[in-house]
This record gives structure tokens, sequence and C-alpha cells, in this order.
């Protein structure tokens, strides 16, 4: 069988426009700053790492339906889509890998609308509130269940 350690990272709407967001929810990283560092954590980690980042919710649905070839497990951070897409929520389901959802900042510290995930029970774990240090402690939990 072959090595089970290729990971997709999937950000969805706004999440393309980190550095002017809100630093003090968000940090000061830009997106493509935080694909740089991922990418390092993956690479250290054995894990080959494909990125993926939309502002459309059905090209991730239709991401999330290639996905089931071409990735043993998935991490996800759908940005707002997170506390409504229910069309997420399914396609994420339908691939049946093990995903784990990651926040950058604490959404169950925020408003009342965020405290809601739509997809958290789909999970093996939500990691929030820890920035980008977030997206490597998802990567740890993923090598370790991927074996
Ligand atoms: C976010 C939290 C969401 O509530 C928000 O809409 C985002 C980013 C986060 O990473 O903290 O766009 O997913």
């Amino acid at each position: 069988m072959n090595a089970r350690n290729r990971v997709q990272i999937l950000h969805g709407v706004n999440l393309n426009m980190l550095g002017r967001r809100d630093p003090a929810h968000y940090g000061e990283l830009s997106y493509t700053e935080l694909e740089l560092r991922v990418a390092d954590w993956g690479h250290e980690l054995g894990l080959v790492l494909s990125f993926f980042q939309t502002n459309h919710e059905g090209e991730l649905v239709e991401r999330l339906h290639g996905v089931i070839e071409l990735a043993d497990a998935i991490v996800i951070n759908p940005g707002a889509w997170t506390h409504y897409s229910w069309a997420i929520r399914d396609a994420l389901e339908l691939t049946g890998l093990p995903a784990v959802e990651v926040h950058l900042s604490n959404i169950h510290e925020r408003e009342q609308w965020r405290r809601h995930s739509v997809i958290a029970d789909l999970c093996v774990a939500t990691i929030a509130g820890k920035g980008v240090d977030g997206y490597r402690e998802a990567l740890e939990l993923l090598r370790r269940e991927l074996g």
C-alpha cells in the first residue's frame, strides 16, 4: 500500500485577504505567508500538502468532490461558511476522509453566530484561537492519525 501522507489544505471565503483582516483575530501573516509556513511544517512531518483557497462556495464543494482520489486527509478552514454552509458540510462528509477544522481566531469566544460550526462533528478535531500554529497542531494530529 502507498504511504498515506497526502493532506489537502482547504481555505474558504475571505481567507485570501489575511494580512488585511483584523490582526487581533487573524494575526499579521498574509495568506501566501501562511501557506509557506504550513508547507514547511508539512515537509518536516513528511506530509505531501496541496493548498486550495476560494471565495466561491461551489468551487469548494467541487474541490471536496475531487479530493477523494487525491488526498488521505483534510485540513479545512471554511471561513464564514463554517457557520452555515450545509453544502460544504455534505461535501466534506462524502469524502469520508479524516479532517481537522482549523480557525485562526477563537470562534467560541467571539460573536454568538460564530460559535456554531456545521462541520465540527464530522472532524476528528477543531483547533481554534491558536493562530497559524493551529495548522501545525492539525498536521501533527493527522500525521499520527495516518500512521
Ligand atoms: C475564521 C473564523 C470565521 O468566523 C471567520 O468568518 C473567518 C475566519 C478563522 O480562521 O478564525 O473568515 O474561520
